[in-house]
């Protein structure tokens, strides 16, 4: 793939760290990232995407963000299937149950949910997520 979408929603910046980070490591491994705030980013790209990534922190109660995330990932649901998509995002007490949830929806709308779980960490992510997260771009770049 030329071009990896990462598609996030951040209220204080942690999770828009890690997309930062996942699209360095896109960049390093010489693919162009697309970094885009959930309304800003464009439903029919990831249309055409094989894979992408998705972020959005805890929040509710152990729920995506409600007004602009939740309504966006229920829309890429209805073309998930087939693709591969990395989930991420930041969390703060709880134990990473809206992570969970997220991975068993979108595994059950057919798509392939990378590494089989989501990447979190709490609130700021220091340098072993941000590589954490290097990393996963660098998977992506690579397929
Ligand atoms: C309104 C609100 C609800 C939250 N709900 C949860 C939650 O259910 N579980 C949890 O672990 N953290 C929860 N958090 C903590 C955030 O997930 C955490 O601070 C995260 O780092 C925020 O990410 P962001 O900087 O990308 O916005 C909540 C935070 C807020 C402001």
């Amino acid at each position: 793939m030329d071009k990896v979408y990462i598609v996030y929603w951040s209220q204080t910046g942690n999770t828009q760290a890690m997309a930062e980070a996942i699209a360095k490591g896109v960049t390093d491994a010489g693919k162009e990232a697309v970094l885009k705030f959930v309304t800003e980013a464009s439903l029919d790209e990831l249309k055409q995407a094989k894979a992408f990534a998705l972020g959005c922190p805890a929040m509710g109660a152990e729920v995506l963000e409600e007004m602009d995330m939740e309504p966006f990932v229920a829309d890429v649901e209805t073309f998930a299937a087939g693709k591969t998509i990395a989930l991420f995002g930041s969390y703060g007490w709880g134990d990473g149950l809206w992570m969970r949830d997220w991975v068993e929806r979108m595994s059950g709308s057919g798509a392939t949910v990378m590494n089989g779980e989501g990447l979190m960490c709490q609130e700021v992510p220091d340098a072993s997520a941000l590589a954490e997260c290097e990393s996963l771009g660098k998977q992506l770049a690579a397929l």
